[in-house]
């Protein structure tokens, strides 16, 4: 399966400058390499700062790497020609955590979601018009929305007129850069569902970038741990995941319910297992 987007032996940090000394070098990520194929939902899962975002915005060309490339259907991304910037710039969205931040709150829901369309096509407004009702209802939303504002809307409304917008210039790949984390667990289900019924129509491909185990038990079929900028564990996710490193063990753990350490729950053995996710929609 040739890959859609990867990473070879990616390092990148950043520098800060001080009057009173030297400028400092922060590395950020160290000898990163990794591949996303079509059709899949591939996990980034790692703790707060760990480095995943600054994986995302070089995946998607926002910023070049120091060492190491970003490739593209194969393609080092530094050497693409016009026309396959183009396409790069359709193949592969993404939708932030914060949904709120992430649009334009003068804008109609409609012409947030015509925006990839006005730039990236040469759709007519009719066009535009057309695709942007089919891509609110493929999110469950409706064409009535498309007149509202955002702050009219929930935020898990909110998120999905992201995600249509992400889906707006079709792409083969959709980065979720923790696209779930500000909502309830019972939304969260229920727009990965949304997600993973929008995947079996059209073969689009995730990256969904968690903190949060479950979820990628639930929604992805392989996981990738980050730790201190490196890829720490990679391993296929079929229901439950047993993950060996530390820092993986780590993340585990923050999801067992909140009991003291080393005090065995009375319903269960000490070193209990984690618990399922239970919710089903
Ligand atoms: N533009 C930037 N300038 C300086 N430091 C940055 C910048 N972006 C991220 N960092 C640092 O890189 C580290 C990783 O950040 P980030 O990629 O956002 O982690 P994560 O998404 O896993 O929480 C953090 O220590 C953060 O402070
Ligand atoms: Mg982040």
């Amino acid at each position: 399966m040739m890959s859609l987007l990867s990473a070879q032996n990616v390092s990148h940090g950043y520098r800060s400058f001080s009057l009173l000394g030297p400028a400092r070098y922060h590395p950020v990520l160290e000898d990163v390499s990794m591949e996303i194929g079509r059709g899949e939902t591939l996990a980034l899962l790692g703790r707060s700062g760990c480095g995943k975002s600054t994986l995302a915005r070089l995946l998607i060309g926002l910023e070049t790497p120091m060492h190491g490339d970003i490739r593209f259907e194969g393609k080092p991304l530094n050497n693409l020609s016009q026309a396959e910037r183009l396409a790069l710039r359709c193949a592969v969205q993404m939708v932030f955590q914060d949904s709120i931040s992430a649009v334009n709150p003068r804008k109609t829901v409609g012409e947030i979601v015509a925006e990839p369309l006005r730039h990236l096509t040469d759709m007519t407004v009719a066009q535009q018009s057309q695709r942007v009702v089919e891509l609110l209802e493929s999110v469950e939303l409706c064409a009535e929305d498309a007149e509202k504002r955002p702050a009219t809307m929930s935020g898990g409304q909110l998120q999905r007129v992201c995600i249509a917008r992400a889906l707006a210039p079709k792409p083969a790949l959709v980065i979720l850069d923790e696209a779930v984390s500000n909502l309830d667990l019972l939304l969260q289900i229920q727009t990965l569902d949304l997600l993973r019924g929008l995947q079996e129509k059209s073969g689009l491909s995730f990256l969904f970038i968690t903190h949060d185990l479950r979820l990628v038990e639930r929604f992805c079929s392989r996981v990738m741990v980050m730790d201190g900028g490196r890829i720490v564990e990679e391993a296929a996710v079929h229901g439950q995941v047993r993950l060996e490193h530390p820092a993986s063990k780590q993340l585990q753990d923050a999801i067992l319910p909140a009991w003291p350490r080393g005090c065995a729950r009375p319903d269960q053995p000490q070193g209990a297992v984690r618990q399922p996710l239970i919710v089903n929609v």
